[in-house]
């Protein structure tokens, strides 16, 4: 098994051999993602962080895989904190700090930021979002944890819940879980469905996906509930986002006697009640805590370590 990618901008530049490869080198790593086992293998090497929107658990997650390989980060958390404020271009930006960092991670309100970047650095880049384009690292770790839980992808039946026309979790995970066999139900306000274009790839490549504006209809057939936030930065009319927001919303009682997990790529708003956290159900906290290795796996995969 190898991993073929130079970049890392959508979850379509896949081969589910590099996705494979992944997730097995992350269970290796999860040792040292627990802070169990030591590890050099990015040493002397540095991480490049350009996050031009909020970010918690992507870039903190980057940062502790970074070090906890012995290398270094820098960058920036929000653009005011850099020279963009004074002009500067993104492409001059990313020109700078790939000449201090062996990668850079992404993150930027446009749909597409990553791939420009990728085109005019000579260092790996890794998409961390893209307006509501693409999120792939999310993605691996998603698939990372459900592999966790049942052993296996193939086979569970998934439901994606939320906000599917402008989450770019949801966008790179239904690519993802396409090539993995596995059986999807789209579920969102008739607003807020999967891009047309993404259920035209899907449909093209023979993935089966119902859609409903319904939870209770796929409740008892799921294996997982894949909830998303409403993504009030992405809407051009705010009255719309206040017409929907709050479309969803699960809690304790609703799962009772039913046999799934709830995901969430997380922050949440109101989608999940706290009342689900501690139940058996709630799999989000440790879900954003397989970000970290399988982000030390990417880290691995991409930058040379020295020998
Ligand atoms: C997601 C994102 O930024 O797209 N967050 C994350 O990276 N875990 C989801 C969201 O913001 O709703």
């Amino acid at each position: 098994m190898s991993f073929s990618l130079k970049n890392v901008i959508s979850i379509k530049d896949f081969s589910k051999e590099d996705i494979n490869f992944i997730l097995k080198q992350a269970k290796e790593l999860e040792p040292i993602a627990r802070s169990q086992e030591m590890c050099q293998t990015m040493a002397g090497k540095i991480l490049g962080m350009m996050f031009y929107e909020p970010s918690t658990r992507t870039r903190l997650s980057f940062e502790t895989s970074m070090k906890r390989l012995g290398g270094g980060v820098i960058g920036f958390a929000e653009a005011g904190a850099s020279s963009v404020t004074k002009g500067e271009t993104l492409s001059d930006t990313a020109r700078m700090v790939s000449e201090y960092a062996d990668a850079l991670v992404v993150r930027h309100n446009l749909e597409g930021a990553a791939r420009f970047v990728s085109d005019v650095v000579d260092v790996p880049v890794i998409n961390a979002g893209d307006g509501a384009g693409q999120h792939p690292t999310q993605t691996l770790l998603d698939l990372y944890t459900m592999q966790r839980v049942f052993g296996k992808i193939k086979g569970l039946n998934v439901a994606l819940i939320g906000d599917l026309k402008y989450g770019r979790t949801v966008h790179s995970l239904s690519y993802a879980l396409g090539m993995f066999g596995v059986k999807m139900s789209f579920v969102s306000p008739p607003e807020l469905r999967m891009p047309r274009e993404i259920m035209h790839d899907l449909r093209h490549n023979n993935v089966v996906a119902q859609e409903t504006d319904s939870i209770q209809e796929v409740l008892d057939d799921v294996d997982v509930l894949y909830i998303t936030r409403i993504q009030k930065e992405r809407f051009p009319d705010i009255e719309e986002y206040l017409r929907i927001k709050g479309a969803y919303r699960i809690n304790a009682t609703m799962l009772q006697g039913k046999d799934l997990i709830v995901m969430h790529p997380l922050p949440r708003v109101d989608e999940i009640s706290p009342d689900v956290d501690d139940t058996p159900y709630g799999k989000y906290f440790e879900q954003a805590f397989y970000g970290v290795p399988v982000r030390m796996a990417l880290l691995n995969a991409l930058i040379k370590p020295f020998e």
